[in-house]
């Protein structure tokens, strides 16, 4: 065989989700106008701020005498370092300096460099289900093993069944707050919480879990306030975070991760930063310098308008709530995680979502952590608000006959 078993393994599964995101234009192509509500991909523009300074970025890269497009140290610029160490020292009250920041190309860039850095082949990752199922690839492409842990029926996290998962060989406890799919935050005192249990078991089996906060939609929350991070009370831990969702620039392969400032003894913590940089170095040698220069420039708090997303978040809730589904109201993020009306398997609502000319496009709900979540689905609400609307229409027309008769 030519080609690595384990690979052609996670071809075949990725395979399923591709069929399912491709299936939007196979739709189209037969006349159809799909409401496609599977990818969560950022509909709002960047804020005119930042096309102002991309202008801006781009005539003094153009005066600039010597070639500023050269190689750069591999963690990012200086100066954006300062920037990103400056916004997130005040979030966690911690004093974090431009030397604990590395800018990366997205989360996903950050997930698999520290994954790399962090894993020793055999090494047990855990992570919550309902939880986003790329981790897996991450970790196993890392030589890790995935332990899946359910979150409680809040969507939070639970206590026991975490302590219950932690072994010898588990090495990192990857968090997702707020949550792709629940739409979950952590409040400060579930944050306090969990450092207590973690530190706990640090105690007991004398050495720590590390943790990985993976926070893309840190900043995408319908609170007058941003959410705290676990890093803000548990020192061994890395916060990520990306401008992919909050300043809608997936495309352009930006965010950062931050190392706590007193992680490990000071010998631990400075080759742990050699590690983080070589393994940066090896996979995108660094992330994009243009965004870098743009985004320091207009700040990390430069978040899209959330109204529209909460608004048709909101909207979608509201019609699946009258069509008896069951769910949680999404705290931030781009999804619902709803609950099928009892006696609706997903087949049933795919046959009846699908036989429109108005196809209504969404996850079932293992791909989100298996079969014990096969009576949920996942909407993302990344379309415009007249496609909300095509939706929640039909959903609000989905009457018991018509039901009956899909069944
Ligand atoms: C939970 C989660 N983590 C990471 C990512 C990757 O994001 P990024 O664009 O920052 O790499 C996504 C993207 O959808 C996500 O939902």
């Amino acid at each position: 065989m030519i080609l690595p078993q384990h690979q052609m393994e996670m071809a075949e599964n990725s395979a399923k989700v591709s069929q399912l995101f491709g299936m939007c234009s196979a739709l189209r192509s037969q006349g159809k106008n799909p409401v496609d509500l599977t990818l969560g991909n950022p509909l709002e523009k960047p804020l005119p701020a930042f096309y102002e300074a991309l202008h801006e970025v781009a005539a003094e890269l153009e005066r600039e005498p010597d070639n500023p497009h050269r190689y750069m140290p591999n963690p990012g610029y200086l100066a954006t370092r300062e920037v990103m160490a400056q916004a997130l020292s005040k979030r966690t009250h911690l004093d974090l300096k431009a030397s604990d920041i590395w800018m990366i190309a997205g989360c996903a860039n950050g997930l698999d460099v520290c994954l790399a850095s962090l894993l020793a082949p055999g090494q047990e990752v855990i992570m919550l289900t309902p939880g986003f199922m790329e981790y897996a690839r991450y970790i196993e492409q890392n030589q890790g093993i995935v332990r899946m842990v359910r979150s409680s029926t809040d969507w939070g996290i639970d206590h026991s069944a975490l302590v219950a998962a932690i072994n010898d060989q588990t090495q990192v406890l990857l968090l997702n707050f707020p949550n792709n799919p629940t739409g979950r935050v952590l409040e400060e005192s579930e944050l306090a919480a969990l450092a207590e249990t973690l530190t706990q078991i640090e105690k007991r089996r004398g050495k720590p879990i590390l943790v990985l906060e993976d926070s893309p939609y840190d900043q995408l929350v319908f609170e007058d306030h941003l959410p705290s991070c676990l890093m803000r009370f548990y020192r061994h831990s890395i916060y990520m975070t990306s401008f992919s969702k909050s300043h809608g620039l997936a495309g352009e392969r930006l965010g950062y991760m931050a190392l706590h400032p007193e992680w490990g003894t000071p010998t631990e913590r400075a080759m742990l930063e050699t590690i983080l940089t070589n393994n940066l170095r090896c996979r995108v040698i660094n992330a994009p310098g243009i965004m870098q220069r743009v985004v320091a420039r207009i700040g990390p708090a430069a978040c899209v308008d959330l109204k529209g997303c909460e608004k048709r978040l909101r909207r979608l809730e509201s019609a699946l709530l009258k069509a008896g589904f069951r769910l949680k109201p999404a705290k931030g993020g781009f999804y619902i995680f709803a609950q099928l009306p009892p006696s609706i398997s997903w087949e049933k609502w795919t046959d009846w979502a699908l036989a429109s000319d108005e196809p209504i496009l969404s996850v079932p709900g293992p791909f989100f952590g298996g079969s014990n979540y096969a009576d949920h689905v996942r909407f993302a609400v990344t379309v415009p608000e007249a496609d909300i609307e095509r939706a929640c229409r039909r959903l609000e027309n989905w009457d018991h006959d018509e039901r009956s008769s899909h069944v």
